[in-house]
């Protein structure tokens, strides 16, 4: 009897991560059931397995990173690909050149995977179109950062049931930030209800055209919410001054066990981190394991970089 050939839902996964905007449902839910995958093996006492074996993958962080520099890193040596972390922050070159130039020279020693990590909205896909293997965007200006908003999306998932309905508050430093970006594309493509909360200086323009909801009070953004995004205040994308004071944006935009009862009773919080406790968040409320999903956050970030450098390399 001939067997019927097995249609293997790896077919909606192209050849590069570089946003959440361009990503089909299919492409997004792959990589999640792919990840979940990955939870328990993280957890357990042997993690190698040999999925990338033999496989080059090499992370060019032109921007400083802990969580997801480490998390990639981590997840390429779990599948088993040779992995070299090159840290371009303190290059002197400027930058299109040097990424050009870097792509040239990378692209002649035939990695498989480059992962890349940018000030510059847009790197990754320009390095894309330069390279022949497989690019996965770490974090782009203030323009993308898929693999944060996918380990976002399985956090709720993990901790919530699923996404479809839920509604979700994004608060603080939106315009510079490719977290709240991300975050609103996928969560709305899932289903979600989001808000954004931010001072008037802090919003895009048109952001409402993203299928957001836009206030300035945490009151009226926060009713309701299921779920409190806090983001930190990106300086290092600021030219001018933005907002008063760092004391007066925590009094109004702070993220409080008081301001968390605006949400609902059983809200949870999540930061991409880093954080600045003070800032935008109550340093206790950050650590409460009862509403903070930080450190879930972080271990499951790794599971979902280990599902896109499976998924995405050929
Ligand atoms: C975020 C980033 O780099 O965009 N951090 C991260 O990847 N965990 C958010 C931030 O820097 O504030």
């Amino acid at each position: 009897m001939a067997t019927k050939k097995k249609v293997t839902a790896i077919k909606n996964i192209p050849k590069h991560l570089l946003g959440i905007q361009n990503l089909s449902v299919l492409e997004a839910n792959e990589v999640l059931t792919e990840a979940k995958s990955f939870i328990k093996l993280n957890r357990g006492s042997s993690k190698k397995l040999d999925v990338l074996r033999g496989k080059t993958q090499i992370n060019l962080f032109f921007e400083p990173s802990t969580r997801t520099q480490s998390s990639f890193d981590l997840a390429g040596k779990r599948l088993g690909a040779d992995v070299m972390t090159m840290n371009m922050g303190n290059s002197a070159l400027k930058k299109g050149e040097t990424l050009i130039d870097t792509a040239m020279t990378l692209n002649a020693m035939h990695p498989d995977i480059i992962v890349i990590r940018h000030q510059d909205s847009g790197a990754p896909n320009l390095l894309s179109q330069k390279v022949n293997c497989t690019v996965i965007n770490a974090g782009d200006g203030r323009r993308e950062h898929p693999t944060q908003a996918l380990l976002d999306a399985l956090t709720i998932i993990n901790r919530k049931g699923n996404i479809e309905g839920l509604k979700i508050a994004i608060c603080g430093d939106i315009l510079h930030s490719r977290v709240a970006r991300s975050n609103i594309y996928l969560m709305n493509m899932l289903g979600a209800e989001v808000n954004v909360i931010a001072p008037k200086t802090l919003m895009p323009k048109g952001i409402n055209n993203l299928g957001v909801k836009s206030f300035t009070d945490m009151k009226k953004g926060l009713d309701g919410c299921d779920i409190v995004m806090m983001l930190r205040l990106q300086n290092e994308r600021m030219q001018g001054s933005f907002l008063p004071s760092k004391r007066e944006y925590y009094e109004f935009f702070g993220l409080t066990p008081e301001k968390l009862k605006f949400a609902k009773k059983d809200a949870l919080l999540m930061h991409p981190g880093p954080m600045n406790r003070g800032v935008e968040i109550d340093t206790k409320l950050a650590d409460d394991i009862n509403v903070s999903l930080v450190k879930e956050q972080v271990e499951l970030g790794v599971a979902v970089r280990m599902a896109c450098l499976k998924l995405y390399c050929k």
